[in-house]
C-alpha cells in the first residue's frame, strides 16, 4: 500500500498526541517524530547555559549552536524515542517540571521557531514520518498528505495528565500536584501555545474526549487507507 507519506498530528497538550504519534508510526512503519521535544531540547539547555528565556535572539542564536538529536529509544526505561544533546542524553531532562514550565516562553520567540522549524523540514524531507506538535501541519509541513488535528476538553486533557502524573510520582506522594494545579498549568500553556497552534485549513479534526486510544487509530488508519 502507498500511503501518505508525511502525516502530520497536531493539537493542544493532553490531547493523545504522543501515544496515537508513535502508535500509529510503528503500525505503518514509519517514523515518529514529536516536535515538542526539540523545543524541550532547546528550553532544557537554555536553563543550563543560563540564557534568558525572554531573549529571542540569544534562544535563536543557541538554536543554531546546538544539535538536538532525536533517534529510536536506545534504552528500554519507557522512552519513545531517546533526546541527545551534545553528547548528552537528556531523554528525561525534558521531562522535568523546570523545562515544562519554561518551554511555552521558549517557544514562541519567532528567532526559536525559524531554527526548529527548519530542522523539523529536513527531518521529514523523505516521507514515512508521523511528526506530531502544533503547527505541523499549518506551517512547518503545508504539503503534508494526511493532516490531523486531535482536540479534547480542558477536563479530559488534566484528566489524563493527572493520571501521568499519578503513575509518575505516586498517589501519596507529596510531590504529586493536585488536580486543581494540573488544570492550571495547562489553561497556562494552552493560553501561550494557541498563537502557533491554528488546525490546517484541510486538517482532519478528531474529537477525543469521549474515544479511547484503539477508536482514535482507527479513525486515523481509516483516513491513511483513503489516501492510498
Ligand atoms: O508537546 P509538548 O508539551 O512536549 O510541547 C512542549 C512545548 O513546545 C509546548 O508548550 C508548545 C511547544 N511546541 C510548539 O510550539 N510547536 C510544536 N510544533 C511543538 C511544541
Amino acid at each position: 500500500m502507498r500511503g501518505p507519506q508525511r502525516i502530520t498530528i497536531d493539537g493542544p497538550a493532553g490531547a493523545g498526541k504522543s501515544t496515537i504519534g508513535e502508535q500509529l508510526a510503528q503500525k505503518l512503519g514509519y517514523i515518529y517524530i514529536d516536535t515538542g521535544a526539540m523545543y524541550r531540547a532547546l528550553t532544557w539547555l537554555a536553563l543550563q547555559e543560563q540564557v534568558d528565556i525572554n531573549d529571542g535572539p540569544a534562544l535563536g542564536r543557541l538554536a543554531l549552536s546546538s544539535e538536538i538529536v532525536i533517534s529510536r529509544p536506545n534504552i528500554a526505561d519507557g522512552r519513545q524515542y531517546t533526546v541527545t544533546l551534545r553528547g548528552r542524553d537528556i531523554t528525561w531532562d525534558i521531562r522535568s517540571a523546570q523545562v515544562t514550565r519554561a518551554v511555552s516562553p521558549v517557544s514562541i520567540h519567532p528567532e526559536v521557531r525559524t531554527v526548529i522549524r527548519s530542522r523539523q523540514r529536513a527531518m521529514a524531507q523523505y516521507g514515512h514520518v508521523v511528526m506530531v506538535g502544533r503547527d505541523i501541519g499549518a506551517v512547518v509541513l503545508p504539503d503534508a498528505e494526511l493532516k490531523i488535528y486531535l482536540t479534547a476538553s480542558l477536563e479530559e486533557r488534566a484528566r489524563r495528565r493527572y493520571a501521568e502524573l499519578v503513575v509518575q510520582f505516586g498517589q501519596d506522594n507529596p510531590a504529586l500536584p493536585s488536580m486543581q494545579q494540573v488544570v492550571s498549568d495547562i489553561q497556562r500553556r494552552d493560553s501561550i501555545d494557541r498563537e502557533n497552534m491554528q488546525p490546517a485549513p484541510d486538517a482532519i479534526i478528531v474529537d477525543t474526549d469521549n474515544l479511547s486510544i484503539a477508536q482514535v487509530l482507527e479513525i486515523i488508519c481509516r483516513h491513511v487507507e483513503d489516501k492510498a
